[in-house]
C-alpha cells in the first residue's frame, strides 16, 4: 500500500537515514525497531509528511506521492501518532480530537457531533476524560491515548504509531493492542515503533530493524524472528551480548540498611494520600505501584516537595522536610521523570548545560563558579557513561527521544543526590540503554542512596526493586518482595489489592 525507498536525511553532520526503504501492506501490523537514535522517528516523520527527505521516493497504491506536510499526508490517509506528545495543552479534550476543524451542523461547530464521533473511539481505548477538561491537566497516559484517538478519528488507511505505549499502564497497552489488531483486520496498514520488544512482536506480522540509519533486517516475518536475534540485529552482535541482562537479574542483597533515609509518617494529602507511612533505607530500591490515581505518584511528589502534606510528615536524609521542589533538590533529592518535555530538559540549551544545571542549584550560594570547560568535560563524562549519541555542545532538542531521556538521568548523576525519585525513568529508552540505566541505579543504591521508583513498566519494578509497595485509593494496601515479587502478582495486587491473601 505504502512503499518508501532510498530515503536519505541528514541533520547537520548527522546522517539520520542513509538509503532506507520500507513496504507497508494493507492489513498488516509492521513493527519498526532499533536502538535510540537509529532513525526510526525520522523515517516515520518522512512517511507521514512531517519531515522532507533529501533523497528517495514514496508511493501510495503504486503512484508516487510527495507530501507537502502532515496535514496533506493526513488527507491522503496517512496518520501519525508521534513520539513526543503533541497535545494542545490549553485546548479542551474535544478540541484536541478535531484539530483540523470540528464537524459542523448547519454551519455551526457541533459539540454534540464531536462527542458522538469521539465516544466509541475513546471507549475502545478505555478512557473517558471530561470532554471540556483542559488537555494539559490530564495524566500523561491519557494524553497519549488522546493522541491515538485523534489519529483514529481521521479514519486513516495507514496508521503510524511511534512508541504509543511508552507512558501507558499495562491494561491500556493491552486494549491498544486489541484495537490495532482489529484495525489491521479491517485492512489498515499499521507501522508500529516500540522498545517493548515482546509486546510489539506479539502483535506484529512483520518486523523491520534499523541500525545507524540503515535497514539491517527488512520486513521479516515476525514469527521467524526470535527476541535474541532481534536484539542482536538492533545492537550488533557483541554489544547485544554485553547489554542484555539475564532475565531475572535482581539487585544484589543490600548491605545492612543504615536507618531510614527517607520516611513518610502518617502523611495525608487531601484527595491524594491517606495516612501513608513508609520508610526507605539508604541502599534500598523501593517500588511504588498502583493504578492511575492510586496515590503512588503522590508519594514521589511529597518527597520532591511538590505537594505538602496536610498532616503527617516527610523526612529527608538531612532530617529536614521538603518545603518546596527547590528545597528538596538542595537536600539531595533527584527527580527523574519520563515526561522529559514537561519536566526534564531545556530543549534549546546545549547538552552540557542541561547536564550540569542541577548541581548548580545544589552548590548554590557561596561556591565559586566552576569554569565552563570543566563543566563541559564533566557533562561529557556522564554522557559517555550512558552512551548518549550527540555532541555535548549541541542542543538537547536535536537528540532522539531515548537519548534525551538519558540526558535527564545524566543531569541527576552530576548532582550526586542522596535520594533518587524516579517516575518512568526509562520511558522510550532502548533495551541496551535500559539495562545500562538499571545498572547505574543499582550502583547508586549500592553506594547507599535511597531509591523510590514508580513505573508503568511492571517488568522494570520487578527487575529493579527490593520490594514494591502497592497503593489503592491513596492508601498502602500491601507490599511484595522476594519470590512473590513477580509481574502477575503485582498486576493482581494493583487491581484487586491483597484482600483475603497474606501480606
Ligand atoms: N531535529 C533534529 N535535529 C538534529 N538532529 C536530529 C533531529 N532529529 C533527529 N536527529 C538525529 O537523527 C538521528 C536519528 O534520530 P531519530 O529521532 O530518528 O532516532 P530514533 O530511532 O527515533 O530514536 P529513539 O528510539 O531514541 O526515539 C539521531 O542521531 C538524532 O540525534
Ligand atoms: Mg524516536
Amino acid at each position: 500500500m505504502l512503499v518508501a525507498s532510498g530515503l536519505v536525511k541528514h541533520y547537520g553532520g548527522v546522517t539520520a537515514l542513509d538509503g532506507v526503504g520500507i513496504t507497508l501492506d494493507a492489513g498488516e501490523v509492521h513493527a519498526l525497531v532499533g536502538e535510540n537514535g537509529a532513525g526510526k522517528s525520522t523515517l516515520v516523520k518522512i512517511v507521514s509528511g512531517v519531515v522532507r527527505p533529501e533523497g528517495g521516493t514514496l508511493a501510495l497504491d503504486g503512484a508516487p506521492v510527495r507530501f507537502a506536510g502532515a496535514r496533506h499526508a493526513g488527507a491522503q490517509g496517512v496518520a501519525i501518532v508521534s513520539q513526543e506528545l503533541m497535545t494542545y495543552d490549553d485546548l479542551t479534550v474535544l478540541e484536541n480530537l478535531f484539530p483540523y476543524g470540528a464537524p459542523r451542523r448547519r454551519g455551526l461547530v457541533s459539540t454534540r457531533e464531536m462527542r458522538r464521533l469521539a465516544r466509541p473511539v475513546l471507549g475502545a481505548l478505555g478512557i473517558d476524560p471530561p470532554p471540556h477538561a483542559r488537555a494539559g491537566d490530564l495524566p500523561l497516559a491519557d494524553r497519549q491515548l488522546l493522541e491515538i484517538c485523534r489519529a483514529l478519528l481521521q479514519e486513516p488507511r495507514v496508521l503510524i504509531l511511534d512508541e504509543p505505549t511508552s507512558a501507558l499502564p499495562r491494561d491500556a497497552a493491552e486494549r491498544l493492542a486489541g484495537v490495532v489488531r482489529r484495525l489491521a483486520g479491517r485492512g489498515l496498514a499499521v507501522l508500529y515503533i516500540s522498545h517493548f520488544l515482546e509486546e510489539v512482536m506479539r502483535i506484529a506480522d512483520r518486523v523491520t530493524v534499523l541500525r545507524d540509519g540503515r535497514v539491517v533486517l527488512p520486513g521479516a516475518a515476525a514469527a521467524d524472528v526470535s527476541l535474541d536475534s532481534l536484539v542482536a540485529a538492533m545492537l550488533g552482535e557483541p554489544e547485544a551480548r554485553a547489554a542484555v541482562p539475564s532475565p531475572n537479574s535482581k539487585p544484589a542483597v543490600r548491605r545492612r540498611p543504615s536507618g531510614a533515609a527517607v520516611s513518610l509518617t502518617g502523611v495525608t494529602v487531601p484527595g491524594l494520600l491517606r495516612d501513608v507511612s513508609l520508610a526507605v533505607a539508604g541502599g534500598e530500591i523501593v517500588g511504588l505501584a498502583g493504578l492511575q490515581g492510586a496515590g503512588h505518584l503522590a508519594v514521589l511528589d511529597a518527597v520532591c516537595g511538590r505537594v505538602r502534606p496536610a498532616s503527617g510528615s516527610v523526612r529527608l536524609p538531612d532530617g529536614r522536610e521538603p518545603r518546596s521542589a527547590r528545597h528538596a533538590v538542595t537536600s539531595g533529592v533527584a527527580f527523574v521523570s519520563g515526561d522529559r518535555k514537561g519536566r526534564g530538559l531545556m530543549l534549546d540549551k546545549p547538552l552540557w548545560e542541561n547536564v550540569t544545571a542541577v548541581s548548580w542549584l545544589g552548590q548554590g550560594r557561596g561556591g565559586f563558579l566552576p569554569r565552563r570547560a570543566r563543566l563541559v568535560d564533566r557533562a561529557r563524562g556522564h554522557l559517555e557513561r550512558l552512551r548518549v549519541r550527540g555532541d555535548v555542545r549541541a542542543g538537547a532538542g536535536a537528540l532522539s527521544g531515548g537519548n534525551q531521556q538519558k540526558v535527564v538521568l545524566a543531569k541527576w548523576l552530576d548532582a550526586s543526590p542522596s535520594v533518587l525519585a524516579l517516575d518512568d525513568p526509562t520511558r522510550g529508552v532502548d533495551v541496551g540503554a535500559r539495562a545500562e540505566l538499571h545498572a547505574i541505579v543499582r550502583g547508586l543504591a549500592a553506594e547507599g542512596k535511597a531509591v523510590l521508583i514508580a513505573s508503568s513498566d511492571l517488568a522494570e519494578l520487578v527487575e529493579l526493586c527490593h520490594r514494591v509497595v502497592v497503593f489503592q485509593h491513596g492508601r498502602i494496601v500491601g507490599s511484595l518482595a522476594g519470590a512473590r515479587l513477580t509481574e502477575p502478582e503485582l498486576s493482581v495486587a494493583m487491581n484487586a489489592g491483597f484482600a483475603g491473601r497474606a501480606r
